[in-house]
């Protein structure tokens, strides 16, 4: 049976994602603070680390399948937490992992990136830079000093999907698939805390997808798990979005 670790397996997509996963016949390792076979802090390089480990030992040394769901929203506690988890929880996994993803006869990655990668223009920025150097004390500071945790959000988001999409060039040699999938408002805890905020409510409620509703998690956890299958064999190192439209509508000229 093959075996997939997934993040922030407990909630939303992430526990789509399990569910789709199970059904297709996988042995899930879920990570995620609660309800998980391993329970972990990935806003922390010792919890990453402890994380990595535990997976490690779940499944002997090979693993066929990792899926970075966890992440937080715009009403985290504070912008240093959404780049420790949204960006360092991921590429510090995939590092970690990609051994024992090399091991496997047909092994697949995933990261949950969003359409918000896309807004703001964060290329370049120095914090998105001390992202992709790997330098968080540095990358941690400058978020802080941001005066809106949307921009946190988006370049963490930027800067993930950039990692993800660097790193598939090498990861293609080790016969490693890796793709994004970028998800546009989706109906989960994290959504309902940003509608509920009196800070973000009104901004989210008005940004409406073409298709007129937020999507549910299964429909994210469909493309996800066919990302993953072997159905997607020659998928590598794309962006998918699937966000009933939302990045049609912001910039149809960009593809
Ligand atoms: P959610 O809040 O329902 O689930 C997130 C999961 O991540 C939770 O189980 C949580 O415990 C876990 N998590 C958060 N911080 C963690 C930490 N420090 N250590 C371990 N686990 C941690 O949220 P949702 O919406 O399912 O989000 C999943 C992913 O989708 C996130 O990366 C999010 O940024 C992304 N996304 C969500 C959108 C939405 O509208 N819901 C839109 C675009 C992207």
């Amino acid at each position: 049976m093959p075996i997939t670790a997934i993040t922030g397996s407990a909630s939303g997509i992430g526990a789509a994602v399990a569910a789709a996963m199970r059904a297709a016949g996988h042995q899930v390792i879920g990570i995620d603070r609660s309800d998980a076979e391993v329970i972990a802090n990935l806003s922390t390089a010792q919890g990453r680390n402890a994380a990595i480990a535990q997976v490690l030992e779940q499944c002997d040394g090979v693993l066929d399948g990792l899926i970075c769901c966890a992440g937080v929203g715009v009403t985290a506690p504070s912008c240093s937490v959404i780049l420790a988890v949204n960006y360092f929880g991921v590429s510090q996994l995939l590092a970690g992992l990609q051994g024992a993803l090399a091991k496997s006869e047909q092994p697949a990655a995933l990261v949950i990136g969003s359409v918000a990668a896309t807004h703001s223009g964060p290329d370049g920025q120095p914090m998105v830079e001390a992202m992709l150097a790997g330098d968080e004390a540095l990358a941690l500071q400058l978020a802080d000093d941001l005066a809106h945790p949307h921009h946190a959000y988006a370049a963490s988001k930027y800067a993930v999907s950039h990692y993800a999409r660097d790193l598939a060039v090498s990861w293609g040699k080790l016969g490693v698939r890796l793709n994004v999938v970028a998800p546009g408002a989706v109906a989960t805890p994290l959504h309902q805390a940003s509608l509920e905020d009196p800070r973000f409510g009104q901004a989210t409620r008005d940004f409406v997808a073409p298709l007129g509703r937020s999507g549910r998690p299964d429909e994210l956890a469909a493309v996800v798990a066919f990302l993953q299958s072997p159905q997607a064999s020659f998928v590598h190192g794309s962006v998918v979005f699937v966000d009933g439209g939302m990045d049609a509508m912001v910039r149809a000229s960009r593809f």
